[in-house]
């Protein structure tokens, strides 16, 4: 049982108050496992007094809503959970909105294979959005996330501060998970970012820069143990749809609400996201994930890596993969 500090819980009250007296509102769009999931971790932690989440399917979205209000008494939130199927009035002026809709992938399957589909959906989610919250925090975890991300950016003309795509936080998520099995230590004592493309040959878990309470990973490791953490991190969302006949969602939900907590409180947290890069990591006009402040405002700021040579041809090639999906959105009738 962890004890919270009392200046802990007095913190995590201010935090409470805080989004109570902004009426702070969140909308979370698609209620399948990735998107109700999300919303149970935004209502458990209370980061909003409104959450909305919206579902094209008929009374989908209310069900759901309504199997989590029946939780409150039990777990001791207030968060108003709302349901709509398909009704974005309902979702008018959310100070962020969470994208997941859109299909699954199957096992065998790669996210990119999803595009055909998900594109068109998630240009009209974006485009409903904004609609009824033009100044909203748009985060972006449909698949093929990248792409996905650069079509709301691009689709709807958004500052590009205020659309971020989560799959850093979920890679490196599991790139913690492989290490401390490896190791045979706490998560929580371990730094570990993976940045680039959210594909399972595109994303780069960086092992070099990993480190055990400041202690380099590469120092506790073999290079075939890290080497394969590694390999096993980059298809860890492959090796879940194998398991489960569908994608993850415990953590894509979890990490999609970890990145709401660091807007709706400003925390500041560096967590690695797909962003509008203008040069950074030498590339531009593409949607990548990298190291950024997350804060009330969106993404704040990039923070340049010092990667070495190999780290830097591995960017620039999920680049290059990643822009090659971007341009497939150009032969798409959107
Ligand atoms: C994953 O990697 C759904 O893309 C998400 O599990």
């Amino acid at each position: 049982m962890k004890y919270q500090s009392k200046s802990s819980e007095i913190c995590t009250l201010q935090k409470k108050v805080i989004t109570k007296i902004i009426k702070m509102k969140i909308t979370v769009v698609g209620a399948g496992a990735v998107g109700a999931t999300c919303a149970d971790n935004i209502m458990r932690k209370e980061l909003c007094e409104d959450l909305v989440l919206l579902d094209i399917k008929e009374g989908f979205a209310e069900g759901k809503a309504l199997d989590m209000t029946q939780t409150a008494s039990l777990l001791g939130f207030d968060t108003k959970v709302t349901g709509s199927t398909n009704d974005y009035s309902k979702t008018a002026g959310s100070h962020v909105a969470v994208i997941t809709s859109g299909i699954p992938r199957k096992p065998g399957m790669t996210r990119e294979e999803l595009i055909g589909i998900n594109a068109g959906i998630v240009k009209n989610v974006t485009e409903n959005l904004l609609k009824y919250s033009p100044d909203c925090i748009v985060v972006v975890i449909s698949n093929p996330m990248d792409t996905m991300t650069y079509l709301a950016l691009t689709s709807s003309g958004l500052p590009k501060h205020r659309i971020i795509g989560m799959g850093g936080i979920l890679d490196s998520s599991r790139f913690k998970t492989y290490l401390q099995q490896a190791i045979g230590c706490s998560q929580h004592d371990l730094q570990a970012t993976v940045i680039g493309g959210h594909g399972d040959t595109t994303m780069i878990p960086l092992t070099r820069l990993a480190t055990y309470q400041g202690v380099p990973v590469t120092s506790v490791l073999t290079d075939e143990t890290a080497a394969k953490v590694a390999a096993d991190t980059m298809v860890g969302g492959a090796t879940l749809t194998a398991m489960l006949g569908t994608s993850a969602w415990y953590a894509p939900g979890a990490a999609g609400a970890a990145l709401v907590e660091s807007i709706v409180r400003d925390e500041k947290r560096v967590y690695p996201c797909c962003v509008k890069l203008d040069g950074e990591y030498g590339q531009n006009d593409i949607c990548l994930g990298v190291p950024v402040v997350i804060g009330k405002n969106g993404w704040e700021k990039i923070i340049e890596l010092d990667l070495n040579e190999e780290e830097k041809a591995l960017f620039n090639k999920s680049a290059d993969a990643v822009r090659s999906m971007n341009s497939v959105l150009a032969t798409l009738s959107l």
